[in-house]
């Protein structure tokens, strides 16, 4: 049975930690369920917004409306080959979990992955990125129901329109797909490992046997030591995207500030990295009221005690107009903001 909670607090569903409510909260564990809500009067009548882990959102005000929160759990082996294996995974699984039961298994792809706050279903939304990897070179499906006509249909992973932090399910889709399940192709060994990442290189260099296991301990560590832990402070990981420029305002740029790190993307444009740029306008480890940058990295915004989500976007303003002024680079956040 589909139980509807009323008038319910989004406080342990957001990693902020922002505590506003919701008028009505639908916590999905089976596929069907989202399909007799999408026939559901209330559907028709109110907004509704998909939240999974709540690890990439900011709520600056009491949502009126009904969110769909996904709980579907499962993890089925669903076939292997010589050198893969095909793994579907429900969208409500915790992310970090379902990577730990992968790594255990030796099933190699997500090590780099390891330890990103949220659950499996928002993975493919925001195509999760970390230290060279991006989960779409690791999806073969996602599955879900068409919010629009209660249908459910299976994307293949080319008709996802995977970019930088960026989908189909963030775009066309916004809102409008519900996903159930992600499947996932990962290997069998020997893994191809990715660890061309500075750091990533220099702490390996530490281990005798590498592996996707020691691989994934190297990343947990640096995760641990520059990101701060969502279950003690609250945040949303990276709040806003590394900007693209194109590689004539690069160049422009690297006259002027030498050190400053571009990363190239194709022969027109480059990608400059947003954390240098706040730290470059002194807004590394600030604090404003209950709100502040994460004094290792500054492109996490974090809650310092009892923020509210107008605190939030007021400092995440701020940041922005600094950087502006400095570079005349516009932050785009990455976070979605309700
Ligand atoms: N930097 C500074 N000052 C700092 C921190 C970083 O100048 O205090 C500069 C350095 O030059 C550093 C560069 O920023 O080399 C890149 O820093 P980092 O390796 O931390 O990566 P990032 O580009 O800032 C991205 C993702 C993170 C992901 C890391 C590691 C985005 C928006 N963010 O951050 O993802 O963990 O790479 O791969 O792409 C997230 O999306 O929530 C997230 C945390």
């Amino acid at each position: 049975m589909l139980e509807i909670k009323h008038n319910y607090s989004l406080k342990l569903h957001n990693t902020f930690g922002i505590d506003v409510k919701t008028d009505l909260f639908a916590d999905v564990s089976k596929p069907e369920q989202i399909v007799e809500i999408v026939s559901s009067d209330i559907f028709k009548e109110k907004s509704h917004l998909i939240l999974g882990g709540g690890s990439n959102i900011l709520f600056t005000k009491d949502f009126n409306g009904i969110i769909l929160h996904s709980s579907v759990s499962s993890v089925e082996l669903l076939g292997e080959d010589e050198i893969s294996v095909l793994i579907k995974a429900g969208s409500g699984e915790n992310w970090d979990e379902f990577v730990g039961y992968c790594l255990n298994n030796n099933w190699g792809g997500l090590e780099n992955l390891t330890k990103i706050p949220g659950n499996v279903g928002a993975a493919p939304v925001q195509n999760i990125g970390a230290y060279g990897a991006e989960v779409k070179n690791l999806i073969e499906t996602v599955e879900g129901v068409n919010l629009s006509d209660g249908k459910k249909y299976i994307f293949s992973v080319n008709e996802c329109e995977f970019g930088y932090r960026t989908s189909i399910f963030k775009q066309k889709l916004k809102n409008d797909f519900f996903i159930t399940y992600v499947t996932f192709r990962l290997s069998k060994p020997p893994h191809k490992l990715i660890f061309d990442y500075g750091s990533v290189e220099l702490e390996l260099k530490k281990y005798q046997d590498i592996n996707i296991k020691t691989l994934g301990e190297v990343i947990n560590k640096i995760r641990y030591e520059k990101l701060p832990d969502v279950n003690i402070t609250g945040n949303a990981g990276s709040f806003f995207k590394n900007p693209i420029v194109t590689n004539k305002t690069a160049d422009i740029l690297k006259k002027e500030y030498v050190d400053i790190p571009v990363y190239p993307i194709d022969k027109n444009t480059a990608k400059l990295s947003a954390a240098w740029l706040i730290d470059k306008c002194g807004c590394k480890g600030i604090k404003k009221g209950n709100v502040g940058t994460h004094e290792k990295q500054p492109l996490v915004l974090i809650n310092l005690g009892n923020a509210t989500g107008k605190e939030v976007i007021e400092l995440a303003h701020y940041i922005k107009k600094r950087v502006s002024d400095k570079f005349k680079i516009t932050l785009e956040p990455e976070v979605n903001i309700v």
